[in-house]
């Protein structure tokens, strides 16, 4: 960190998720598969899809408008916006200019998107945290927010099990009591093994030219190098982003991980000796909703008591890209 670095406080936390629930039973009129098969191979039972013209940016704006609404800051006091998000139903505008309209807030704003896939948030969150720690910007919207359901291959029974929709927002400022709620962060990419996670944007070429070999605009995923991938490096990861902070595994109140595969997260909570109070997963009931999933076991787990206020918790998370990154932060009371 920079010296005489600003500290953050997150103001507010939010989520929100599509009404219709397919459940693994509703999947086997699509393939053959099983309950007991995907239940056992990733802990998921149901999850969320989007419905007519629902989107990830609808999904967005009512995680943002909630996030918001719980951290006192009002719309046209947020001065940068930052979507993380690998399904935007445009490219271009960007999710956060279109957010930025949806919620009024000031027009000459920075509003971006990035691309980290199911590490977004924790990508967002560390930018957020540059710019604030530099005293450049006071008031942070950030977004999570995917809906990969209309991006899988509803034939592919190995990917379109996994997947759920949804959308996450935090509300981050400069704090003014010294106190920075994040603890430690840290991003990591390795692009040497890009292509076990693929969207292909292929596009085509023009009709004056040699075609070009074109792909269906499906997620393609090897999940078997995937799983051997991060099941090899992110419990490690974990240790060491918790030792690095001078910390213990035990001074850490909750892990909140990113909700991809109920075995990957059970080999990070073995790895610092939790017990399953401390371990927060809501993977059985939205499956993996990429970068939303991080807020969304979050609030979640709030609402439902899993998780108390006034605490810590490591948040962690791991994509496409491949991309993984880890944060300790401090969860005060009120944010959700
Ligand atoms: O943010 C994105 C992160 N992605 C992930 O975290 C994915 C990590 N990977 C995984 O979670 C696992 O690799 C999967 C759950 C996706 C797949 O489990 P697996 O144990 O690696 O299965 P597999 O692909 O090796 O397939 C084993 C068998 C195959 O049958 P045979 O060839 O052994 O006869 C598949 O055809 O299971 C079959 N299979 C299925 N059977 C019933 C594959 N998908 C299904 C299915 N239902 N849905």
């Amino acid at each position: 960190m920079i010296n005489n670095a600003i500290p953050l406080r997150i103001a507010g936390v939010g989520y929100s998720v599509p009404k219709t629930v397919i459940t693994n039973e509703d999947l086997t009129k699509l393939y053959d598969t099983s309950d007991v098969w995907i239940y056992s191979r990733t802990g998921i039972k149901e999850r969320r899809i989007v419905s007519g013209n629902e989107g990830a940016f609808e999904l967005g704006v009512e995680a943002a408008k909630k996030a918001l609404s719980k951290s006192g800051i009002k719309s046209e006091d947020i001065e940068m916006i930052i979507v993380a998000t690998s399904a935007p139903s445009q490219l271009y505008p960007a999710m956060g200019c279109r957010i930025q309209a949806a919620l009024e807030i000031p027009n000459n704003i920075p509003a971006f998107d990035i691309t980290a896939a199911c590490s977004g948030l924790i990508y967002a969150l560390s930018i957020a945290r540059g710019y604030i720690a530099s005293g450049m910007y006071k008031n942070i919207l950030i977004v999570a927010t995917d809906n990969n359901s209309k991006l899988l291959d509803w034939s592919d029974r190995t990917c379109s099990i996994l997947f759920g929709d949804g959308a996450g927002a935090m509300v981050v400022t400069a704090s003014d009591d010294g106190v920075d709620d994040i603890i430690s962060i840290d991003i990591k990419s390795d692009g040497s093994i890009g292509d076990i996670i693929q969207l292909n944007l292929t596009g085509k070429n023009c009709p004056l030219v040699e075609p070009n070999e074109e792909q269906p605009l499906f997620i393609k995923m090897n999940g078997k190098e995937v799983y051997r991938f991060v099941a090899r490096v992110l419990p490690e990861y974990v240790e060491k982003l918790i030792a690095d902070a001078g910390m213990k595994a035990e001074d850490i109140d909750y892990l909140i991980p990113h909700q991809a595969n109920l075995r990957i997260i059970q080999a990070v909570q073995e790895r610092l000796g939790y017990s399953d109070e401390k371990v927060i997963t809501n993977i059985k009931y939205y499956g993996n909703t990429s970068a939303a999933s991080i807020p969304l076991a979050m609030v979640e787990g709030v609402e439902n008591g899993k998780v108390k206020l006034g605490s810590t918790a490591i948040l962690t998370g791991f994509g496409a890209g491949m991309t993984w990154g880890g944060c300790i932060v401090r969860l005060r009371e009120g944010i959700c």
